[in-house]
């Protein structure tokens, strides 16, 4: 499916008066990563995520009929349930660029609430999660003012697309357990399904050892990153390692994909131990060249290898693009984890903070309700 699948086929004589629609969305972790892009959000390689549980956003959205057409989206913003002036500017802007697959937004006045479960300061980024709650609402408004019901795949593969187009990763945040986004033909060969560009697709064929798999965030800094992920992938464009890092993506996705199927891992925590290190490699060799993670980061990754050296159990890391920890492990080991976390690690987070997040079932409804 290409965007004219996604355009709005929907009549504009709208009835609807007012309604809201809600939706809660967790955030995601890519093991594959995605980094570097062209056109419009579209990633040069594919990637592969876990999508979290307990890390997520919650958005609720008002839309009352206006009695005039708008050229510009009507919108008001909260963040916390405060008036958020920044965030709304930034939202007004992307919303300005959906009239094509939501013709309403020229007649609707959006009322949008918005909190996240983690805490604001916890350097956890947000747009994963706070993209794909909004462009669910949207879409679920849309199948509110539309005399037919949208088929359930459909919906989501809308709402990942919208979510794509506002924050590239935070399409990968609207189904249970994993999802792929990118197109490769070897993929395709492997999961039976077709993998997108436009939007991401689930991924169920992993092995039971995986269900549940932990990902605890260990909070190392709240700083504002110095260098934003959109910079980021511009670095990318005149990289002297760019070709060779998107060969080895897709190269390395197919190896994990075997590693997931198997129940691997040990195979599974290698790969994505090598991505992060491989992400934070290429900003450190970037023009100009920079650093997101910290001596911290370091010290706590020396602790967790030598934890799987003395243990021989499968505790494995991976980072996002900041110096935050993500720890990964099956359900199976989280015990003993518990006690490495606590006794070892706990003591070097940011005020011994830790977000114990695992594999989750994706957005959930809220609420909804017009007249
Ligand atoms: O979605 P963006 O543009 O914020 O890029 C995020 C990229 C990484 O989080 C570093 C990797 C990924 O695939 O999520």
């Amino acid at each position: 499916m290409g965007n004219n699948a996604f355009r709005s086929k929907i009549s504009e004589d709208y009835t609807l008066k007012k309604g809201h629609v809600g939706w809660r969305c967790p955030s995601n972790l890519a093991i594959i990563k995605y980094w570097g892009k062209h056109g419009q959000q579209l990633p040069q390689n594919p990637s592969i995520s876990l999508t979290l549980s307990n890390a997520f956003t919650e958005t609720i959205v008002n839309f009352e009929l206006m009695d005039y057409e708008s050229e510009e989206p009507s919108i008001e913003f909260y963040f916390d349930s405060k008036p958020n002036e920044s965030f709304q500017l930034r939202i007004q802007s992307f919303l300005s660029t959906l009239n094509d697959y939501f013709p309403y937004l020229s007649k609707y006045h959006l009322s949008i609430e918005s909190q996240n479960s983690f805490p604001h300061s916890s350097g956890i980024a947000s747009s994963a999660s706070s993209m794909a709650a909004l462009a669910l609402c949207l879409c679920s408004i849309e199948d509110q003012l539309s005399d037919e019901v949208m088929e359930n795949k459909f919906f989501l593969n809308k709402a990942s697309f919208i979510s794509r187009l506002g924050s590239g990763s935070a399409c990968r945040s609207l189904y249970p357990d994993m999802a792929i986004w990118g197109f490769d033909k070897n993929i395709e060969a492997i999961i039976h399904n077709t993998p997108s560009d436009q939007y991401a697709i689930p991924y169920t064929q992993f092995h039971q050892v995986f269900k549940n798999y932990h990902d605890d965030i260990l909070i190392v800094s709240n700083q504002e990153k110095g260098v934003s992920s959109t910079q980021g992938h511009r670095l990318m464009e005149d990289h002297p390692f760019a070709k060779a890092r998107y060969d080895q993506a897709r190269h390395k996705i197919i190896l994990l994909l075997n590693c997931l199927e198997s129940g691997d891992l040990w195979g599974f925590g290698k790969i994505a131990e090598e991505e992060a290190l491989t992400l934070h490699g290429l900003m450190m060799c970037s023009d100009p060249a920079y650093m997101l993670i910290e001596p911290l980061t370091i010290e706590l990754i020396k602790k967790i290898r030598n934890f799987r050296q003395r243990s021989n159990l499968p505790l494995f890391f991976s980072l996002d693009a900041g110096p935050n920890i993500h720890l990964l492990y099956p359900d199976e080991i989280s015990d003993k984890v518990n006690d490495f976390v606590n006794n070892d690690l706990r003591s070097h987070c940011l005020n011994g903070l830790i977000i114990n997040d695992k594999m989750g079932q994706g957005p959930e409804k809220i609420e909804s309700f017009s007249i």
